[in-house]
């Protein structure tokens, strides 16, 4: 987690670099620092909170003088959030200094080394034993460029850096290892950025460093190196998405924005992938031959994503009659899973750097399976790290709480249920061109669900339910799954003690918990299944609860027959399904944590990007 960002170039450094950072505050936002190359050396400011502390104490930067610097936003790992342990840091000599986003997993060993040398430390950072380490190498060679070189040598872990030597005015240095970093060229300037959004509004043209990659650069030249240090030329590739698709654009929030954008994601996303009423996967190699020789597919994935591919296993097995497996990545690598080459290993990931996510796919591949990512970031980690990988087509999202990401994942899936099922020869013509229909329609019918007469029922049902400190989120099948994130979207975003169960299982203990004080959301969207999760709302009324039961139009007023509060949603393919039944969810969470006055974009103690494991 953590954002970086560096500048050199003709104009003020500090401003751009602030601006640059609030665009990466999705990264991690508990404290924030610059350092500009300013007439007498180098110049460090750093505060502790949000970025606009920072903004604050430097008049947005005008207060800092220079045309070179660095910036970071900080996510903390390696001690408290404090004015000490935020970045930049600097060496015992003053002469380097550094920002870092990773772990440097061999960070004890290290500052035990350095402090046996009589070294001492102003933090308790891995970042400052690095720039201390470098700071002695530099003494030790007067070489900026080799003393990286050995101090990266000796790193574990990752890291992407920005650095600054006070005997080198002019120039910045960048060097990355499983973290992402990409250079920004300008005109008579050049920036680094952990990502897009952070230069977007000052170049469009970028480069994606690799592992083991080093820039070397000042306003009017760059110079690549690979991780033996021989020269190398970068393709320089084009960002399409405009400076507005990472910025509020009139909302309130990002959350709330790119909740909005669900329809346009999912064209995006289902569009250049239906042709002539057929699913069609452009690049990826998943033949009917190769599919029908597994033995199960494994999908691994965390948070959102994981809920995600909880869908993908109803899905799967039901319309494609093959064992679909999933797995929290957190676990996965420590499990000893049980896959070989008939194995196909599926990675979820908005971001493409989840860490978990990253080490899955490797044992994955190590194992011998097959592996393909469906992801979000282009050029990320994860999507590097897969065999193939199907992006999802979001545009970056940027409030920490997942919306159009997991969206986007649930129509990538469907539409690798289709290909499979018609590949393995499960499903017939009618079924399938059904299935078509229902995506073809889908971005409608969500804008349908985002209509102002729908929000305004469900802020009535927020002003209504904010009150409730406890919930349950209760669904059977599908509708389960789904559950899942609408419970974890009102935890993370409200702050409200939130629990997910089958409905079915709510009687084999969790009931007891159900009294007066506690909000039930009972999903029932699945015809077979209606009776008996209505029973199920019907027995948490009976003990107390307030409940809010989604459904659909043709069953709501049965439903409003049971439960206190009710919202429809129009039907499509059962597959379908979920993509609409999730959005009132994301709605609830989102509007009782706005009644709550929650930090809805950027909630305590999470980032957007867990690149720690
Ligand atoms: C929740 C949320 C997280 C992520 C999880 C995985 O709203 O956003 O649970 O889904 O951290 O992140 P990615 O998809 O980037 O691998």
């Amino acid at each position: 987690m953590c954002g970086i960002v560096g500048y050199t170039g003709s104009r003020q450094a500090a401003p751009i670099l602030i601006d640059g950072l609030s665009k990466l505050e999705y990264r991690g936002y508990d404290s924030a620092g610059i350092c500009v190359h300013g007439e007498d050396g180098l110049n460090v400011v750093k505060a502790k909170g949000r970025l606009q502390i920072l903004s604050d104490k430097t008049a947005g930067g005008n207060e800092v003088q220079g045309v070179v610097g660095i910036g970071h936003t900080r996510w903390a790992t390696h001690g408290a959030p404090s004015d000490h342990n935020s970045h930049p840091h600097l060496s015992a000599s003053g002469k380097i200094a550094l920002v870092h986003n990773g772990i440097i997993e061999n960070e004890a060993r290290l500052r035990e080394e350095l402090l046996a040398k009589g070294i001492t430390f102003a933090s308790e950072t891995d970042t400052e034993v690095v720039a201390s380490m470098l700071g002695i190498y530099y003494d030790e060679c007067g070489d900026l460029i080799a003393a990286i070189r050995k101090t990266v040598a000796r790193l574990e872990g990752s890291y992407a850096l920005g650095i600054l030597c006070v005997d080198d005015p002019d120039r910045i240095v960048a060097v990355k290892k499983n973290s992402p970093l990409i250079f920004g060229f300008g005109q008579g300037e050049n920036y680094i950025a952990s990502d897009v959004p952070a230069i977007l509004k000052h170049t469009q043209t970028v480069a994606y460093l690799n592992d083991g990659e080093m820039a070397v650069f000042d306003a009017n030249s760059v110079q690549f190196f690979d991780g033996n240090g021989n020269p190398i030329v970068k393709t320089r590739e084009q960002i399409t998405w405009s400076i507005s698709a990472a910025e509020r654009g009139g909302f309130e929030h990002f959350m709330l924005k790119e909740i909005f954008e669900q329809p346009k994601a999912l064209r995006d996303t289902i569009g250049p992938r239906l042709k002539d009423g057929k699913v069609v996967l452009e690049g990826i190699d998943l033949s009917a031959d190769y599919l029908k020789g597994l033995n199960k597919i494994c999908f691994v994935a965390c948070g959102s994503a994981y809920y995600a591919a909880g869908v993908a296993k109803y899905i799967l097995e039901k319309y494609c009659r093959i064992t679909t497996e999933i797995m929290m990545a957190s676990e996965f690598r420590y499990c000893d899973p049980v896959l070989d080459e008939k194995t196909l290993v599926i990675a979820v990931s908005q971001s493409g750097e989840t860490a978990d996510t990253l080490e899955a796919v490797r044992e994955a591949k190590r194992r011998g399976a097959k592996t393909l990512g469906i992801i979000n970031v282009v050029g990320s980690a994860i999507a590097k790290a897969a065999d193939q990988t199907i992006y999802t087509c979001a545009g970056p999202e940027i409030a920490v709480a997942t919306t159009k990401g997991y969206t986007t994942q649930l129509a990538v899936i469907y539409l690798l249920t289709m290909h499979i099922a018609q590949a393995l020869g499960k499903v017939d013509a009618d079924t399938y061109a059904g299935w078509v229909a229902a995506l073809e329609r889908l971005p409608e019918q969500v804008e349908d669900l985002l209509s102002q007469d729908r929000i305004d029922q469900i802020k009535s049902f927020a002003q209504r339910l904010t009150r409730h400190n406890n919930a349950f989120y209760i669904g059977r099948n599908l509708d389960g799954a789904v559950c899942l994130e609408g419970s974890l979207k009102l935890k993370e975003v409200a702050y409200i003690h939130s629990e997910c169960y089958p409905a079915g299982e709510l009687k084999h203990g969790p009931l007891s918990l159900i009294e007066d004080g506690y909000m039930v959301v009972a999903l029932a969207t699945i015809r077979e299944l209606f009776d008996k999760t209505v029973a199920n709302v019907r027995e948490v009324r009976a003990r107390g609860a307030d409940v809010l039961c989604v459904t659909l139009e043709e069953l709501a007023a049965e439903a409003k027959k049971q439960a206190q509060n009710v919202i429809a949603v129009p039907s499509t393919d059962p597959m379908i399904q979920p993509s609409l039944n999730i959005i009132p969810m994301q709605l609830l969470g989102y509007y009782i944590a706005v009644n709550r006055g929650c930090d809805v974009d950027k909630p305590r103690n999470l980032a957007k990007s867990v690149t720690v494991e």
